[in-house]
């Protein structure tokens, strides 16, 4: 069940957050309460430590049930859009101390005219953070299971906040989407039922294609074929085309990775954490939420999204180290690991959406390397881009909205270590360094010189530990990023 948000005036309430900023003086009566409790919060205040700094948290009971507490914010002046996320997702764990599931919010000192932004900013932060996913529990108890169902913003403009926190929420709902497909288990999360996933998106208006293994074969990609031969699921090429924008103008292409499980295949990774790889299907994952939430906000731009989806597994019919397949773009590929498998599903991806789209430009997701988190750990993921503007766009997207990356180079001396000695290119180096870049490398070869940004996501894609905006697990890292990017610069006002 989703949180429910809503907005209204200041009213009593029985179970109040309020936020307070640093040096405000609290004591000022407030339409929401009267002086007598007034009283009370100021004697609360003064006997103890609370300043308003950020973080900060008071609790003050008042009879009768009623409860308050105060929640520092910070300076006022120094406060930007991903504070106030912050804020909001701080208060979904004081909220879940509310014996009824529902609490309201209230920003002290907030004024009619005040940008309406900061409430729509909280609020999306609560919403963000209150995703869980609790669907197989059969056992636990409700009060072990996550218990907020409606939060209350109370603000002197209900309506602009509404306004404000709408567009927001549609990009939250791509995010919980992708979140959703990355966190259901692989026996679940097959080519064949992702694939299903992305049709659901045909009610929110997206086009959607699925072409079959049949299809695939007709049409060249062998590279993406070769990966699947070993599964018993059959592979599919999801292709997703939101037409918000004018028409023949040329679409914004987005690739994903989507290996909805990677054993390594016969090159057969550790037993140890393989479970993990359930989670290489995010970058096709991404690319649905980032569908879903265009469509959701009537983005007037031209998106096509498209995601090759495989399972790499290990079996009588899989492919082989040494094998070489003609991939759709006619440059032929000596397989020599086949655990290398996200780049060869890509490659035939890349060729086919510059082939078939024509597109300004193409930007892929994939959990394609742990040399990437070698390199970058889970902070930042690993920006890979043939254009400079392109290059700068993105950071800047990912800085406004709290999804870092940090650019990587793409000399052409890595490119050489990709040449086969049988055959146009292979799929891994002999040397030991450099593996998220000669990747990279390899990907770059099926671009056709289109402007081409790719994102290596494999440190970004899981946390182990809860994140401001994010509880443990899947992150959607991309899906607000993407969505940004796009809004900045390619929607048409
Ligand atoms: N899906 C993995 C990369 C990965 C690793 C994602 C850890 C998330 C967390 C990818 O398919 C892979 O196996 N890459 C190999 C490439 C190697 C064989 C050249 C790797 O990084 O070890
Ligand atoms: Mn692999
Ligand atoms: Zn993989």
């Amino acid at each position: 069940m989703t949180l429910k948000i809503s907005f209204q005036t200041p009213s009593p309430q029985k179970f109040l957050c309020l936020g307070v900023y640093e040096g405000n003086h609290l004591p000022e009566p407030t339409e929401t309460w009267n002086r007598t409790l007034n009283k009370r919060l100021t004697e609360a205040i003064e006997n103890s430590k609370f300043k308003g700094q950020i973080g900060q948290v008071l609790p003050i009971v008042f009879e009768k049930g009623h409860k308050i507490v105060l929640i520092g914010l910070g300076k006022k002046e120094e406060q930007n859009e991903k504070q106030w996320q912050k804020i909001g997702g701080a208060l979904v764990s004081v909220l879940e101390s509310s014996p009824t599931g529902e609490g309201a919010v209230e920003i002290h000192g907030i004024k009619k005219g005040d940008n309406a932004d900061v409430v729509a900013n909280i609020a999306l932060g609560a919403f963000l953070k209150s995703w869980r996913f609790e669907k197989y529990f059969t056992k636990k108890k409700p009060e072990d299971l996550f218990s907020i169902k409606k939060i209350t913003f109370l603000t002197p403009d209900p309506k602009a906040a509404e306004r404000a926190f709408t567009p927001l929420s549609h990009t939250a709902e791509g995010v919980f989407l992708t979140r959703t497909i990355i966190t259901e288990p692989p026996n679940v999360i097959t080519p064949e039922t992702l694939s299903k996933v992305a049709e659901t998106l045909k009610k929110d208006g997206v086009q959607v294609e699925v072409l079959t293994e049949k299809e695939l074969k007709k049409l060249g990609m062998n590279a993406i074929l070769g990966v699947g031969q070993g599964s018993i699921h059959e592979s599919k090429l999801v292709v997703m085309r939101w037409d918000g924008g004018k028409k023949k103008e040329a679409p914004l292409a987005l690739i994903g990775k989507g290996v909805t499980f990677d054993t390594g295949g016969i090159s057969i990774k550790p037993a140890s954490n393989m479970e993990e790889m359930k989670y290489d299907m995010a970058g096709a994952g991404i690319v649905m939420g980032v569908m879903k939430s265009l469509a959701l906000r009537k983005a007037k731009v031209n998106v096509v999204g498209v995601t090759p989806l495989v399972e790499n597994m290990p079996s009588g019919s899989a492919q082989r180290p040494g094998d070489v397949v003609k991939s759709l773009s006619g440059q032929t590929i000596e397989i020599l690991n086949t655990d290398a498998e996200g780049r060869l599903i890509l490659a035939d991806a890349l060729w086919y959406a510059q082939d078939r789209f024509k597109p300004k430009l193409m930007i892929d997701l994939a959990t394609l390397t742990g040399a990437i988190i070698v390199s970058l750990g889970t902070e930042r993921a690993g920006l890979f881009s043939s254009d400079e503007a392109l290059a700068k766009k993105l950071f800047e997207a990912g800085e406004a909205v709290g999804e870092l990356v940090w650019r990587q180079p793409l000399d052409d001396v890595y490119d050489k270590d990709i040449n086969s000695d049988i055959a146009d290119v292979k799929n891994v180096t002999s040397g030991r360094g450099a593996g998220a870049i000669t990747a990279a490398k390899f990907l770059q070869r099926f671009t056709n010189n289109v402007p081409w940004a790719h994102f290596d996501i494999a440190g970004v894609t899981w946390t182990q530990k809860d994140l401001s905006l994010c509880v443990k697990g899947a992150t959607a890292f991309g899906v607000r990023l993407l969505d940004r990017f796009i809004k900045e610069n390619y929607e048409e006002e």
